[in-house]
């Protein structure tokens, strides 16, 4: 079975996935991490972003690989070297919508991404999921929420456990708002593969519920289909 998430940035479909595979046994796969891999491995060897042949070919060079595969851990490796962390910094939130626009790019990371979910059952999250790499998908869900609250859930996220002055928060959601609605807008309003709704896309607004209820809402639509 194949379950895709698809929705706009920081709308919990990480959270969801991770919560879906640990309950259901089925294994994650992240696809956006892929597209951060090719931003990082530009950005690193100084490939000139707006050189669309020259990411396209990068694109199809490297060897993008998930070394702990499943689970709580999910990490992500280029050509062997680990770069879960190094995928996660605001230069690459800032550059990664450019370098998923090139088409040469995303078709670099459909049979990789196909080849994945071959003989396993799969939660897949990214932007075209249920719309062009998964368009068979037994269930597909568009999480989408407010964009303030998705703001202030990565900027929470991001400070996990830490302390700090109401000012400095409102600081940082602001500028994380900003910069979800311009990656918000360019992933919405590309040619290739845009991020939208699949028709058959169950929507889920998050924006009021936990992940517990989110969870418990995917729960219903896997035993619908089991039971189908
Ligand atoms: O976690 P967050 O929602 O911030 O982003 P992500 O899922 O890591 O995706 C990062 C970027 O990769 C997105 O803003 C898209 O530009 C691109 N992406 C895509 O084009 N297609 C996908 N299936 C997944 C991500």
């Amino acid at each position: 079975m194949i379950i895709a998430i698809d929705g706009p940035a920081g709308s919990g479909k990480s959270t969801i996935a991770r919560e879906v595979a640990q309950r259901f046994g089925f294994t994650k796969l992240d696809t956006g991490a892929m597209y951060r891999a090719v931003t990082l491995s530009a950005l690193e060897r100084a490939v000139d972003l707006d050189n669309e042949d020259a990411i396209d070919e990068l694109a199809r060079t490297i060897q993008i690989t998930f070394p702990a595969g499943s689970g709580e851990n999910v990490r992500i490796a280029v050509d062997g070297a680990d770069v879960s962390e190094a995928i996660r910094t605001p230069r690459i939130d800032a550059n990664v919508s450019k370098v998923a626009a090139y088409p040469g790019v995303r078709a670099a990371m459909l049979t990789p991404q196909r080849a994945f979910a071959e003989g396993r059952d799969v939660v897949a999250e990214g932007r075209d999921i249920g719309t062009v790499v998964f368009p068979a998908a037994e269930i597909k869900v568009f999480l989408t929420a407010d964009p303030r609250e998705r703001a202030r859930r990565r900027v929470l996220q991001r400070h996990e456990g830490e302390e700090f002055a109401a000012e400095a928060l409102e600081a940082e959601i602001a500028e994380t708002l900003a910069a979800i609605e311009r990656r918000d807008d360019l992933d919405s309003h590309r040619a290739a593969a845009p991020l939208v709704a699949a028709p058959d896309a169950v929507a889920i607004d998050s924006t009021a519920y936990t992940i517990d209820e989110v969870v418990a809402r995917i729960a219903e639509l896997i035993a619908e289909r089991r039971g189908a």
